[in-house]
């Protein structure tokens, strides 16, 4: 559930992950102090290479020496692409991190047959042109790379090679019938709609799950929030849209399922959520054609952590269809993690860095799904919930309750635990005191505890500030 994604774009890769002349790098140019800041957040999937990006991208232009590969304009962030990074940096990069890949095909100017050849070079072991290829580069076994998606957002008229649904999942389903041939044991995305406010959504889902729903194991879902009304019950309100994207998208696959008399289901992959709005203005004014430009180098406040939290509590509440949940993206663009290039700190911590922390490594196990009675207020399309919660329970008998707070007033808050053995309270933190525009350069923001916190045999109680994130784990 808890994925990121790192996509060649501005700074996520170069002076991000790779930057060879850093005091921090390690031998293979990969800083360290990055890659502590990853471990940190304890993300078992990145996907990787895009994004729009892989939609006109040639994987072999990353393989090989690295003073023969080209450099190429990358079109979908009109950048210049070194190649410098390519699969092998990655894959040795991602076990670094302890994460498995989610590895993006090009199914806009390319398909099958760049699939195909790329699943040989990747999971293939010996005795073939391509599988000798990855050998002789240095990787004598195979990666095994066990999750694909069949390109990026192929819904959206911006993605170069953009198709319609029918095209898109014709394409799906030939594709995903090579690159099984070559290895059964993958398991595939397929894209569904770039956000829930696009106008072909829903049609778009329909039209190519019937061409491909034998194909694929999951369809993907994206969906970035921003303060377009500049109002802080619409914004939080956001996570009810998210809730029910997520329903709509579940009910469109079991419609389809029901159609066909299918005994398979199809799971759910969020393989991009966030908040983004702050660089948009200075996006457009970057020049093109740099390498590496900032881009997209939105510095989140503390409302947007609020609002990631409960996006976050969201996807925890779906954790039976949504199986895979990649926050987007990982370092620098529209990241939890930003790199100073020479300055101090090199790595600082944005504030939706903590309740993504905190979900990712606490957020394990079962998902409980809590019984909840709480005052609503009115935003315009929806009904929302003054407080968002949700419990998990984990291998180490530790139930975790997340809860968000957004109500300008404290809340008293009490949870009953049925069937539960309550030992105490592990710890308790709250997020919260922030003026709600403050962003984190200067690494203020922090976690602390919650002290208005009573465990009783089968009673949780706690004080919860005014607009805060809080995180109640009892053993
Ligand atoms: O994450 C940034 C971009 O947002 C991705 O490249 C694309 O898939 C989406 O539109």
């Amino acid at each position: 559930m808890w994925g990121s994604f790192t996509e060649h774009l501005g700074r996520s890769i170069y002076e991000g992950i790779y930057q060879p002349d850093h005091p921090t790098a390690d031998k293979d140019g990969f800083r360290t102090d990055v890659i502590d800041a990853v471990k940190k957040l304890n993300v078992p999937l990145i996907r990787y290479p895009g994004g729009n990006f892989v939609s006109a991208y040639n994987w072999e232009d990353g393989i090989g020496p690295k003073d023969k590969r080209p450099t190429k304009l990358d079109l979908a962030w009109r950048s210049k692409e070194t190649n410098q990074f390519g699969i092998h940096e990655f894959m040795k990069w991602a076990k670094k991190v302890g994460s498995e890949p989610d590895m993006a095909v090009n199914l806009g100017t390319r398909g099958i047959d760049a699939a195909r050849n790329l699943i040989e070079y990747c999971n293939f072991p010996k005795g073939t042109y391509w599988s000798d290829l990855r050998r002789k580069n240095g990787a004598e076994k195979p990666f095994n790379i066990k999750v694909w998606s069949l390109g990026n957002e192929m819904d959206g008229p911006w993605q170069i090679g953009h198709k319609t649904a029918y095209e898109y999942g014709r394409l799906a389903h030939e594709t995903a019938k090579a690159m099984r041939l070559i290895d059964p044991d993958i398991e595939l995305i397929a894209c569904g709609s770039s956000s829930h406010q696009i106008n072909t959504f829903g049609t778009w889902e329909e039209t190519l799950l019937d061409q491909a729903y034998d194909d694929v194991d999951y369809l993907s879902l994206h969906q970035y929030y921003d303060d377009s009304d500049h109002d802080l019950g619409e914004f939080l309100g956001k996570s009810v849209d998210f809730d029910h994207f997520i329903t709509d998208v579940a009910n469109i696959c079991d419609a389809v399922k029901a159609r066909r008399h299918s005994k398979k289901q199809i799971n759910l992959s969020i393989d991009e959520w966030n908040v983004w709005y702050h660089s948009k203005a200075a996006d457009d004014k970057q020049a093109p054609w740099q390498v590496a430009p900032h881009l997209l180098e939105d510095h989140y406040n503390f409302m947007d952590a609020l609002l990631v939290g409960s996006l976050a509590i969201t996807l925890m509440k779906h954790a039976d269809r949504v199986k895979i949940g990649c926050l987007a993206q990982l370092i620098n663009v529209i990241a939890p993690i930003m790199t100073n290039t020479n300055g101090d700190p090199s790595v600082w911590y944005q504030s939706i860095f903590y309740p993504f922390m905190q979900a990712s490594n606490f957020g394990r196990g079962i998902a409980l799904a809590a019984k909840s009675d709480v005052p609503t207020y009115q935003a315009k399309d929806y009904e929302v919930p003054y407080t968002d919660s949700v419990a998990t329970y984990d291998e180490n008998g530790i139930l975790t309750m997340f809860i968000v707070n957004k109500s300008k007033e404290k809340v008293d808050f009490e949870s009953t635990l049925q069937n539960f053995d309550v030992q105490g309270l592990d710890k308790a933190t709250q997020f919260c005191g922030y003026d709600l525009m403050k962003t984190n350069e200067d690494q203020s923001m922090k976690l602390e505890s919650m002290n208005q916190v009573t465990v009783s045999d089968d009673k949780v109680s706690a004080e919860l500030q005014p607009l805060s994130w809080n995180v109640i784990r009892v053993k």
